[in-house]
Formats: C-alpha cells, sequence, structure tokens
C-alpha cells in the first residue's frame, strides 16, 4: 500500500489558480489567446484555469510521453499534435516542470510553426531537478524534489483524480 501525504490542499490549488487566471488575464487582454494543455497530466489544472480567467479563451490539447510507469525523466520526448499555431498567441499549460526536457522538446516542436507568441504556464516547478533551462512565464508553486500525484497527475494512471496534489511513500 503507498501512503499519501498531502502536499497542496484543494483550497491552496484554487486560490493560487485565481491569481494566475487574473495575472493571464490582464496580461493578454484585447488579445486572441490559444491555450494548449498538454495531456494527460494538464487536464485538470487547465479546466479550472480557463474558468478563472477574465477574457475568452481557445482551447487545445496535445500529447506528449516520456516517463510510461516510471518515476524520472528517460530524456526521450515524443510529441504529438494536430496544432495551427501561425500568428497565434501561444499559452502552453502543463502540469509539471522537472528536468525540463520535455518542455524544451514541446517548445521547440511548437515554436516552428512561428506563433506571435509563446508562453508557458506550469502549475509545479521542482527546480531542483532542471537539467536544461525553459522559461516559464507563469508557476503556479515551487515544489521539493519529490514525485507527486493528484489533481492531474499519476503513478502507473492512478490518482489523477484527486482534487489536491500529494507525495507518495511506499
Ligand atoms: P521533465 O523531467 O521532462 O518532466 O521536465 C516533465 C514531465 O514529467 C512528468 N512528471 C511528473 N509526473 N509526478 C507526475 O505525475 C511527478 O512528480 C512528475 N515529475 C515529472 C510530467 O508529466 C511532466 O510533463
Ligand atoms: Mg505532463
Amino acid at each position: 500500500m503507498d501512503t499519501l501525504h498531502t502536499l497542496i490542499t484543494e483550497e491552496e490549488i484554487q486560490s493560487r489558480i485565481r491569481s494566475l487566471a487574473e495575472e493571464i488575464s490582464k496580461d493578454y487582454e484585447g488579445k486572441d489567446l490559444h491555450m494548449v494543455g498538454v495531456l494527460k497530466g494538464a487536464f485538470m489544472f487547465l479546466a479550472d484555469l480557463v474558468r478563472a480567467m477574465r477574457i475568452p479563451t481557445t482551447i487545445y490539447f496535445m500529447q506528449a510521453s516520456s516517463y510510461g510507469n516510471r518515476q524520472s525523466s528517460s530524456g526521450e520526448v515524443m510529441v504529438r499534435h494536430d496544432l495551427v499555431l501561425a500568428d497565434k498567441h501561444v499559452l502552453v499549460v502543463e502540469d509539471i516542470l522537472d528536468t525540463g526536457l520535455t518542455m524544451n522538446k514541446i517548445m521547440d516542436d511548437l515554436s516552428l510553426q512561428t506563433p506571435s507568441s509563446l508562453k508557458l504556464c506550469a502549475l509545479l516547478d521542482k527546480t531542483e531537478g532542471r537539467k536544461v533551462q525553459v522559461p516559464a512565464q507563469y508557476v503556479g508553486f515551487h515544489i521539493p524534489n519529490k514525485f507527486v500525484i493528484g489533481y492531474g497527475m499519476d503513478y502507473a494512471e492512478q490518482y489523477r483524480d484527486l482534487p489536491y496534489i500529494a507525495y507518495l511513500e511506499p
């Protein structure tokens, strides 16, 4: 049996999302914002974030896989999408930054489409884990280098449905 330890409560997540949404709404006021959620981990964050925003947005999803069921990044990242982003203001929405390898690959891939602007919003940032630099304009929480689950994030496809974020202890 795994033991769950709460790291960030539902209330803390929702409160931080309201501030992020306010900041993003202000920054993109008067612009058409295209938000790209990275599946599956960011689905819940994106859903709560867009509902807290004051400006209309268009929503897309893409897929990136590097993890399988392991708890560390393999560095090999596969990116899948059918997005057309030329001349658009694009904000990528991700669950968590660790080594940065996944987001580095995603940002390289999306920038080939020459969007008008390309920024990143990550709910969580494990800064200690970074191997390649990835600029993240909006970050929800900086967290310690522990494997976390809940609020969209999984361990072997479990725990995505939790409304809070926890870490696992075997
Ligand atoms: P990298 O190392 O490429 O990792 O920055 C980013 C991707 O790996 C996943 N990831 C996690 N998933 N709990 C998870 O459920 C974690 O603690 C964790 N750390 C990294 C995540 O999908 C992200 O896209
Ligand atoms: Mg992810």
